[in-house]
């Protein structure tokens, strides 16, 4: 089931590391090749040999172990599909999220840019320490899987949270994302709001934080794709991000990015109208009580889109050589993409979602409720409504936005 798949294993300094033997087998009799990356302390709780030998391969400590023309930590990080580190400690944990690179565990996670699992274990103690708390958030926040330690008797004597999690999460966690449907796909998502100047110091924009674009892009990545992220607000993830302010500017860099995408998700808020005439300088008080503003509509970036891919899959190009085709419909097309549109409304949400739906001509629309203050704009927290092109609907009740974005790619990968 998981032939061919290439896992690499980062044990840390802790006594769960014994536990981490029986991992090593349950990926081999799976069919996985499995690498093994060892803190110089995690030696203290399990021998080299006994790594070597279950993993049939050899175990890296030292980062200059191995002179080879390529740097170790570089080439472990090119050859993976998944890095799995267990136990993570809290060190550990703290260095990855500072970037800190003084072993060759950590720095082949700095270098790594496929999905990582990290499975802490530790005291009680320290695992409530806010510091290390803190620091798992943002590595969670970066788009790191982390797997809670579980609640139970210690090995230091302690009774609290802190035991490593079974090994069949482990596993589970692992082998769903290394055998997802959803994986080696690339994804563009926009995310916030768009920012339309009307002078050097203002401008008209809208509430949007781009959590739940970060959200989807968070998750998409996670799972083993090529993602980028289109966005207004400053975010730093591992996948490639560009950083747009315009609604104009949003429409180049998405069409710009239009070709090699496989999903395109658009759950950006895009202002529909700009200042006409932007002023060069800033706008003096006048003497006048009211000031008025001209606006243009802006392009729909949305639309724009799925009328570019129902004309390519129109054009006599789109029947391409063998080679190159993906089958729809038993037609070798051209262009095979899922777009993504997303529907914001403060009222009669799923009678006007299906008007938009018509109007857009996407594969999917995303209706969410702006008008509530316990989900949507600014909230970690969302519910939505999912249609697609048959008129089918999926309702998705109040839920984190990032289990709503786990449940949003599923529905669109069907
Ligand atoms: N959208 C877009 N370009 C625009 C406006 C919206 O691409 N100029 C996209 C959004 O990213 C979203 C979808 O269209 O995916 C719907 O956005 P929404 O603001 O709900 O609808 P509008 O088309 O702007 O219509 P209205 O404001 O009248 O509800």
């Amino acid at each position: 089931m998981l032939s061919g798949k290439n896992i690499l294993i980062g044990i840390c300094g802790g006594i769960a590391a014994y536990k981490i033997c029986e991992l090593i087998r349950m990926f081999k009799r799976k069919g996985a090749n499995v690498r093994v990356v060892c803190t110089p302390n995690a030696l203290n709780f399990v021998t080299k040999l006994t790594l070597r030998n279950l993993s049939q391969n050899e175990v890296g400590v030292e980062e200059f172990d191995i002179p080879d023309f390529k740097p170790e930590h570089i080439s472990y990080a090119d050859e993976t599909d998944i890095m799995i580190i267990a136990p993570a400690t809290a060190n550990t944990i703290s260095k990855i999220a500072s970037g800190i690179c003084d072993n060759l565990l950590t720095s082949i996670v700095c270098a790594f840019k496929k999905p990582v699992i990290i499975a802490p274990a530790m005291n009680c103690n320290m695992w409530e320490n806010p510091a290390i708390q803190e620091n798992l958030k943002k590595l969670s926040s970066r788009g790191y899987k982390i797997l809670a330690p579980e609640s139970g008797y210690l090995a230091c004597g302690y009774e609290g949270k802190g035991r490593l999690c079974s090994l069949e999460k482990i596993y589970d966690e692992a082998a769903a994302i290394l055998t997802s449907k959803n994986r080696g796909k690339k994804y563009v998502i926009t995310a916030g709001g768009t920012i339309e100047d009307i002078d050097p110091v203002r401008y008209i924009s809208n509430y949007s934080s781009g959590k739940m674009g970060i959200a989807l892009a968070d998750e998409a990545y996670r799972c083993g794709n090529n993602v980028t992220l289109i966005t207004t607000v400053d975010v730093a993830r591992p996948y490639k991000i560009i950083k747009v302010k315009s609604a104009i500017e949003m429409q180049q860099t998405v069409n710009s990015e239009f070709e090699a995408a496989d999903f395109i998700i658009m759950a950006a808020a895009v202002a529909d109208y700009r200042v006409k005439n932007k002023s060069g300088q800033k706008i003096k008080k006048t003497n006048d009580d009211t000031l008025t503003l001209e606006l243009v509509k802006n392009p729909d970036i949305l639309k724009g889109l799925c009328e570019r891919k129902r004309e390519e899959l129109l054009s006599p190009e789109a029947i391409l050589p063998e080679n190159k085709f993906s089958a729809k419909e038993g037609k070798q097309v051209q262009n095979d993409k899922i777009i993504v549109g997303f529907c914001a409304e403060s009222e009669n949400l799923l009678a006007n979602a299906k008007e938009k739906f018509q109007k857009k001509g996407c594969d999917y629309l995303i209706a969410n409720d702006i008008s509530r203050k316990d989900i949507g704009f600014s909230s970690d927290y969302n519910e939505v409504t999912i249609i697609k092109k048959n008129g089918e609907m999926t309702k998705l009740e109040r839920a984190s936005k990032t289990e709503i974005a786990r449940e949003i790619l599923k529905v669109i990968n069907e």
